[in-house]
């Protein structure tokens, strides 16, 4: 194959996962190709990237080894249906759109290639994105790890079952929107307390980032940290009491447990 990757669409997605697989060195930019529907936004990636464009989809199904769909989801149906005649056993095809699944993908592309579908999330775009990734394909086959290290390259992935999709949207897909308005309560809260807006978020965005990382690098329990900080008599066990008062804690599990659903019956209506 000419491309080590191709990408069918070359939008937000595809040009974060690109940023990050170019500075984690994993493929070179002239490994990569990947396609639009404008002249403008293929001119636009290629000066920014520096990979190679195309307007035809079916060169990047001749021409890629991986092929990852970075298209809306109502757009994959007809995408494949272009594009599957090119593609032959030895290649693997990727899915990042919302909502599609293992055995439509698999009836969309005659069931002759390697299928993974991928849930990353917007903090991709720093290369702190959280991918959930499904598949059929055992652990053996040497696609596996190579994708993996693919969505690796733009922040952490985990294997799952595919029934546990709703879950992953509920924990990573959708929760970056929940954090937001914990950071822009805590900062109202900081401009109440006196403080200028812009430290306020500052100070809040990175003691949530800080937190965060405490819990990956240490791998202690989420209690123990807390109770780290939360001393007898002390300020923090005040907060924690409203808290508690005000429900957070079943709030936040009852918000995530209304996400799954809606993901299932989204899923369960087309
Ligand atoms: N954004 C996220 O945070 C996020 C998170 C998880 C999953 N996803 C999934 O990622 C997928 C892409 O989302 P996005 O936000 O990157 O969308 P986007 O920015 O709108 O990009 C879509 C891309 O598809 C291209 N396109 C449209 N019609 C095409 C065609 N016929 N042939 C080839 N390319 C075509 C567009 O071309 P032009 O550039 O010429 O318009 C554009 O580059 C979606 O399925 C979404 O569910 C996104």
């Amino acid at each position: 194959m000419k491309y080590k990757i191709g990408f069918i669409g070359a939008g937000n997605m595809a040009k974060a996962i690109i940023k990050g697989l170019l500075s984690a060195s994993i493929v070179k930019e002239d490994e990569i190709l990947a396609s639009a529907s404008s002249q403008n936004s293929i001119d636009q990636t290629k000066a920014s990237l520096k990979i190679q464009t195309t307007l035809d989809n079916t060169q990047v199904a001749r021409e890629c080894e991986y092929v990852i769909l970075a298209i809306k989801p109502y757009m994959v149906e007809t995408i494949l249906q272009e594009i599957s005649d090119y593609l032959s056993p030895d290649q693997v095809v990727i899915s990042i759109a919302a909502g599609i699944t293992l055995d439509q993908l698999a009836e969309w592309t005659d069931h002759k290639v390697r299928l993974y579908r991928a849930m990353p999330n917007t903090p991709a775009h720093v290369n702190a994105g959280m991918t959930s990734l499904c598949t059929k394909i055992s652990s053996e086959d040497p696609s596996y790890s190579y994708v993996i290290s693919l969505f690796e390259a733009i922040g952490k992935c985990e294997v799952i079952k595919e029934s546990l999709i709703h879950a992953a949207i509920a924990i990573h897909g959708s929760s970056p929107a929940y954090v937001y308005m914990m950071l822009e309560a805590m900062g109202d809260a900081g401009v109440l307390l006196g403080l200028p807006r812009d430290q306020a978020y500052k100070m809040a965005a990175q003691s949530l980032y800080g937190a965060a990382l405490m819990s990956l690098e240490t791998g202690l329990h989420p209690g123990v940290l807390k109770d780290q900080v939360t001393s007898p008599g002390g300020t923090t066990i005040e907060a924690v009491a409203s808290l508690e008062k005000s429900g957070f804690r079943s709030d936040l599990i009852e918000a995530m447990v209304s996400c799954a659903s809606k993901s299932i019956q989204m899923s369960t209506k087309k």
